[in-house]
């Protein structure tokens, strides 16, 4: 227990003289704030107190020890050019890496103890980086973070959820805690793929589109209702995974989050296989329930419709593993902190990961949004490959205009984290073009990674002065590579319907991702994990640049696409077939 004191005595140094009276009580009662918002969250309402039965699991985030010592690892893990490429880590490797310093866990016990929190209700949790304190009552949570928990109402969602516009920590626990959730972060993710139209049959003309000189399809012609629409049988033949077969169907797996109480239909998706893999009758997916999530298969929705139509019709036999992550009693979740804390108890995890859920990244405090992300690094540390939706509002919603009254430009997280894979949009095809819908830009929280740098900086040279002030030239651009985004169609509730948005994008990348980690498992090579690092070096000859078309928003007419990467379609489209001969390790 020697570390137990050294690390209870250098907190205390920061502490007034007379208070060493009492060493081993440091003042639980010298609050000091963490993080506070200057007044409630724009579109969002007090209803009040929240019911006084309600409860909350806290999770306490604990910085690392050594702070950089995961993401060095995961570069190096992640990098076809280290000597360590594809030596992904165990759960047990990743727990040391991110393990606090020594007393941590001691010293945050004796807070939870001063105040009544019993210790059955607390666990280690997210690989070692987190305690989660369950079934906190409000006025605990009140008294534990000094803050004032209430039901907050979004005023165009009607959703609810459990915040404080503020909360602190006692200053001795400062330095250790990265963050506590949930507390201030009130944007939820959401999903733009709300309402895909109604296409009636025969309507539309048929104009075909060829794929540099092979048949489109041969199941569509059996239909005239989707000559115009980019169907699963379209993006094979466009992406060149038609002629692949999956060989590793027994050791591989795609796995889809589903958050905001979205289920996926199975009669939807045999109607959508009847129609597009009519060699896949047996399709089916695997519905897994996280943190108390539903499953009515009778009431789906679009996103997971979307999401599981296009992920089995693509790679199938391949399973897919669709997470409905529960929501907590009147919105007392975090989503993606729920779902992450689930998964790292899996033991095997899915090597492909498709989320098409994102927040606007103005919303997102910072220390919530590193924790997220540092979460996700440690998914890219054991050799799973996260794919993001960039978002469908190009460089921004409305006019984007701050307190201050100029024009800045945003982004969405997480796919502004450096450790996941942003995936934008595109349309047509010779050429393929940037869909005007494409999220793209610069974060303000991440600073740009190494392995795009030199990408980015080509593209910030040729941009010149344009845009000066609306965007963060030093920070990580999205996306990174990009897929079709417009005229997709899927089955809802029995009726063939179009839609469009990177939240189709996402699910069709994640499939030629999962196909090509079927193609190293069957030939006894580790699987791509992170990708970025390869996407950037020798796997960008394996996609299709895409050199027109823009991403308007925030009343200017956006960024646009060019030669080599830009914050529209970042380094292109997949090209499976090309992709498959600059794997690692294939050179
Ligand atoms: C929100 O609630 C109001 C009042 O009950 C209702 O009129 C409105 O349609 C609801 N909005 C949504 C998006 O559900
Ligand atoms: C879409 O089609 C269905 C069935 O044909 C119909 O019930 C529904 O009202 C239509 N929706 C719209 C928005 O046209
Ligand atoms: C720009 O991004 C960096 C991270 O790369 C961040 O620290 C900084 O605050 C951002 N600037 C603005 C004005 O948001």
């Amino acid at each position: 227990m020697r570390y137990h004191l050294i690390s209870v005595i250098s907190v205390l140094a920061t502490i007034p003289l007379g208070s060493l009276a009492k060493p081993f009580s440091p003042r639980w009662d010298d609050m000091r704030i963490k993080h506070s918002w200057n007044a409630v969250p724009e579109n969002w309402e007090s209803l009040g107190n929240p019911l006084s039965d309600t409860t909350i699991d806290l999770y306490v985030a604990l910085k690392a020890h050594r702070e950089s010592a995961l993401i060095d690892t995961l570069y190096q893990v992640s990098d076809p050019n280290h000597p360590r490429y594809g030596a992904y880590l165990s759960k047990e490797q990743i727990a040391e890496l991110v393990s606090p310093p020594p007393g941590t866990l001691e010293f945050v016990n004796s807070w939870l103890e001063y105040h009544g929190v019993p210790s059955s209700s607390v666990s280690t949790t997210h690989g070692g980086t987190t305690l989660t304190l369950s079934g906190v009552s409000i006025m605990q949570a009140n008294a534990l973070l000094g803050a004032s928990y209430q039901l907050y109402k979004h005023v165009e969602t009607n959703e609810t959820v459990v915040r404080t516009v503020g909360y602190a920590l006692p200053a001795a626990l400062h330095r250790l805690v990265q963050t506590v959730a949930p507390t201030t972060c009130f944007s939820t993710p959401h999903t733009q793929w709300l309402s895909p139209r109604n296409r009636s049959v025969g309507v539309t003309a048929g104009l075909k589109r060829p794929v540099s000189g092979e048949p489109v399809t041969v199941l569509s012609s059996r239909y005239d209702d989707d000559d115009d629409d980019t169907t699963p049988s379209f993006l094979r033949s466009l992406y060149k995974t038609a002629e692949y077969t999956p060989a590793a169907a027994d050791r591989n797996a795609l796995g889809i989050v589903g958050i905001l109480n979205d289920y996926p239909s199975p009669e939807d998706l045999a109607m959508f296989l009847s129609k597009y893999r009519t060699d896949a009758p047996d399709a089916a997916i695997t519905v897994v329930k996280v943190n108390g999530g539903g499953y009515d298969p009778t009431n789906p929705a679009p996103e997971s419709n979307l999401d599981t139509q296009y992920t089995v019709a693509m790679t199938y036999p391949t399973p897919v593993i669709f997470y409905s992550t529960g929501r907590g009693p009147a919105g007392t979740t975090d989503w993606f902190i729920s779902w992450l804390g689930y998964i790292f108890m899996q033991d095997n995890i899915p090597r492909t990961i498709s989320i098409s859920y994102i927040m606007d990244e103005r919303k997102v405090p910072e220390a919530y949004a590193t924790y997220v992300c540092t979460q996700f690094s440690m998914l890219g540390a054991l050799g799973v490959s996260v794919l993001i939706a960039t978002g469908d509002d190009g460089v921004g919603k409305g006019d984007c205009v701050t307190n201050d009254g100029s024009v800045r430009f945003y982004t969405n997280f997480p796919a502004t984290c450096p450790y996941v894979t942003a995936v934008g949009g595109t349309m047509n095809l010779e050429p393929e073009v940037a869909a005007s819908l494409s999220g793209g830009g610069f974060s303000d929280i991440f600073k740009r990674p190494d392995y795009q740098e030199q990408a980015v900086t080509a593209f910030l040279q040729r941009l010149g002065n344009r845009y000066r002030g609306k965007y963060n030239a030093t920070s990580r651009g999205i996306p990174d590579i990009s897929a079709q985004a417009m005229d997709i169609p899927i089955y809802l509730e029995g009726i063939y319907r179009v839609g469009e948005g990177t939240s189709a994008s996402t699910p069709i990348v994640a499939s030629i991702i999962s196909l090509l980690n079927d193609y190293l498992i069957s030939q006894g090579k580790v699987t791509l994990g992170f990708l970025n690092p390869w996407l950037y070096g020798p796997g960008k000859s394996g996609l299709t640049d895409i050199t027109s078309g823009s991403n308007p928003g925030c009343n200017t007419r956006g960024f646009s696409a060019i030669e080599g990467w830009d914050p529209v379609t970042g380094v292109g489209t997949p090209d499976f077939q090309r992709l498959l001969r600059v794997l690692p390790g294939s050179a």
